[in-house]
């Protein structure tokens, strides 16, 4: 019996491999990395069994009925307007990136969830970021149109750039302010894209980005947040070749390799 594995050739595993192969390589550069969270121990942590946790539970069960088409989803076990809210009540916040709608915002919001419930056990309320979806889970509204500025972070690609840091960063920097009027072009209604992706030539490197504010944003909160954002970490990703900015409102990427389903 133990033969069985042993006797498999080589030359077929090397086949399978093989065959495995291309549809590897393909999706490696569509990832969906943990990033970081933020347990808010402010709002305290609820038992098992209280009317907190039952309220959570209704909402994200309802969130997990919606078709999640656009990537956003706001409930609570409140009806709207959120105003006076009693104690509590649940929020859920899902934004996915704006590659990863319907099932692939599903899953993310699956993975985002069971994680957050590791990192933050039982917490009220807390922020997991994902490649492709942040969650939010709070007692209180953040889903107005205020950009929260409370949990925000930087984070770079550890790979050196080579060549010309200087004209990078230059041309980074052009390329930014182009993603940024675009994402927060006037809409109807106030909503601008609230996503936006791009690439340019730096050289012979092509540099892709994107953009993104949740969709509570309008279009003026959108360009606000991105710029600050961006401007708040003026030496993260410098001299490497990509940088993520991560916001509770909104979040921005560049790298040069496609990360973004086409
Ligand atoms: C935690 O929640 C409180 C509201 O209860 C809010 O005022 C505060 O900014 C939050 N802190 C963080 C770090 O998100
Ligand atoms: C569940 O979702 C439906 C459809 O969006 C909404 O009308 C309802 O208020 C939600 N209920 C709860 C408890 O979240
Ligand atoms: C990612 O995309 C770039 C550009 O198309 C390609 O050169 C690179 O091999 C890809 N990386 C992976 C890991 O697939």
């Amino acid at each position: 019996m133990s033969s069985i594995f042993g006797s498999v050739p080589i030359l077929a595993a090397v086949a399978i491999q093989l065959l495995l192969l291309p549809s590897v390589v393909l999706s490696l550069n569509i990832t969906n990395e943990y990033l970081h969270h933020a347990c808010n121990n402010t709002q305290g942590k609820y038992k098992p069994g209280s009317v907190f946790e039952k309220n959570l539970n209704i909402v994200l069960k309802n969130i997990s009925a919606f078709n999640l088409r656009n990537g956003y989803a706001l409930d609570s076990n409140m009806n709207r307007p959120y105003k006076n809210i009693p104690p509590d009540t649940a929020f859920v916040m899902l934004q996915c990136r704006g590659d990863s709608y319907g099932s692939k915002c599903h899953s993310c919001l699956a993975r985002a969830l069971s994680e957050l419930r590791k990192k933050c056990p039982r917490n009220k309320a807390g922020t997991i970021w994902y490649d492709q979806c942040t969650l939010d889970i709070s007692t209180y509204s953040a889903g107005d149109t205020r950009v929260l500025y409370e949990n925000y972070f930087c984070m770079d690609n550890p790979k050196a750039l080579s060549g010309d840091t200087k004209m990078f960063i230059e041309k980074k920097k052009v390329f930014t302010d182009k993603l940024l009027s675009e994402v927060s072009k006037h809409g109807k209604n106030g909503k601008g894209p609230l996503y936006a992706t791009g690439e340019t030539m730096i050289g012979t490197k092509t540099l892709f980005g994107m953009m993104q504010c949740t969709n509570e944003l309008y279009e003026n909160s959108c360009y606000v947040c991105l710029d600050w954002i961006i401007n708040e970490h003026p030496f993260c990703g410098r001299g490497k070749q990509g940088v993520r900015y991560l916001g509770r409102s909104c979040n921005a990427r560049f790298e040069l390799y496609p990360f973004l389903r086409t």
